[in-house]
């Protein structure tokens, strides 16, 4: 492992998460605390709001833009194909009401009811594929295809088990076979590298509030350039002023909808929640999210390296191609094992049959040494 990893550029960082200070926070995956360039630039705004009020419109509306830009950017996008919604779910129901109607739709049992239920709600005819071993294997999505497919919705990483789906191999399928891949990335975009060309995906929706290290209340939309098209027929299920093709000169009679991924932005923007992703997206891009990526991954590895001493089973899948910055453990009263952890400022979650260690990059080794000492006290 390089040494660049163990650095102490690491630990400078890590003097930006105040939360450090208090527990041994190990529960990115469920909220991830704002580091202070987030919490400077939402001062700012709600500071601008309080002494200028909205003679600053421009100025926000110019920030948001500048947003978009980066975000898209980001995840290799493009500006026009951004929408900011104010959650995962948001993003979802869009698309669900978009699609379901369209043809036949295969998920799987281990999403995130943000995943499904959005699709449940409309009516859609849908294969629910079982998973296996807290895997989905693109096998079994590949054989529950049929002539009336449509669509494929799967997350990224998934939230109970750390299973990180092959996505570049699965939108290889949804090419040949012409199906909308629609992927929930809330577990993974801010933690690993997301790339909307690489992975070949038509939608995908996350939020701020995990590994993006910005706010609640924060969604992203992502819809590829070409289904932005009239002729795709995909429009939002509701109508939005900030959603029309001129803004400025817009008609209270006639609807034009925005050819941009903004028609599904519903209306005047919540702009502390998007200059929030801004900064948050702006301090990751500093850092580069190729190193974080792998500064988790040393994490993790060291991780599992003591609990492999501990003998403690490791629950998510560790193959290469499928580990992500999520790793779940074997605990016969998971609740009970979180509280007490708790209790000694070491936080982690009950998820999948057992205890979900999500680490971030400005943890570092001392976080997860307090929580290998705790366990070895720990009596269920
Ligand atoms: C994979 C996944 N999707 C969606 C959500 C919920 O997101 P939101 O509250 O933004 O809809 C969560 C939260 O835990 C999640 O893990």
């Amino acid at each position: 492992m390089s040494a660049e990893l163990k650095s102490s550029s690491w630990e400078r960082l890590r003097e930006d998460f105040p939360v450090t200070k208090k527990f041994s926070y190990l529960a990115n995956a469920a909220i991830s605390p704002i580091p202070r360039q987030v919490q400077n630039a939402v001062a700012r705004f709600y500071k601008d709001n309080m002494i200028y009020g909205g003679t600053r419109w421009q100025k926000w509306i110019d920030l948001i833009e500048e947003a978009r830009r980066m975000y898209a950017d980001f995840i290799g996008a493009r500006s026009e194909e951004i929408a900011f919604t104010h959650s995962t779910s948001e993003g979802m129901n869009i698309i669900a009401h978009m699609l379901a109607h369209r043809g036949h739709a295969i998920s799987n049992d281990l999403e995130f009811p943000s995943s499904n239920l959005p699709w449940i709600n409309r009516g859609a005819d849908m294969t629910i594929v079982p998973s296996l071993n807290g895997m989905v294997p693109i096998e079994r999505i590949r054989k529950a295809i049929r002539r009336r497919t449509r669509t494929i919705i799967t997350s990224h990483v998934q939230y109970s088990t750390g299973f990180k789906q092959d996505l570049e191999t699965l939108s290889k399928i949804c090419g040949e076979e012409n199906l909308y891949l629609v992927v929930n990335a809330t577990q993974s975009i801010g933690a690993l590298n997301f790339d909307v060309d690489k992975f070949g995906v038509g939608f995908t929706v996350a939020n701020g509030h995990k590994w993006l290290l910005s706010s609640f209340g924060i969604g992203t939309l992502y819809v590829q350039s070409k289904l932005l098209d009239d002729e795709s027929g995909l429009n939002p299920p509701f109508f939005s002023q900030f959603g029309q093709e001129d803004r400025e000169h817009f008609d209270n009679m006639k609807i034009r909808m925005s050819k941009n991924a903004s028609k599904f932005e519903l209306s005047t923007p919540h702009f502390p929640n998007i200059i929030a992703l801004k900064a948050a997206i702006a301090y990751i891009s500093k850092i580069n999210i190729l190193r974080i990526e792998e500064r988790i991954r040393y994490l993790t590895q060291y991780l599992i390296d003591r609990l492999a001493e501990l003998k403690i089973q490791i629950l998510s899948p560790l193959s290469n191609i499928h580990r992500s910055a999520i790793i779940v453990f074997k605990s016969r009263s998971p609740e009970h094992l979180v509280a007490y952890l708790g209790k000694k400022r070491i936080i982690v979650s009950a998820r999948g049959g057992g205890i979900r260690v999500s680490p971030h990059f400005y943890n570092d080794e001392s976080d997860i040494d307090k929580l290998i000492s705790a366990l070895k006290t720990y009596q269920a």
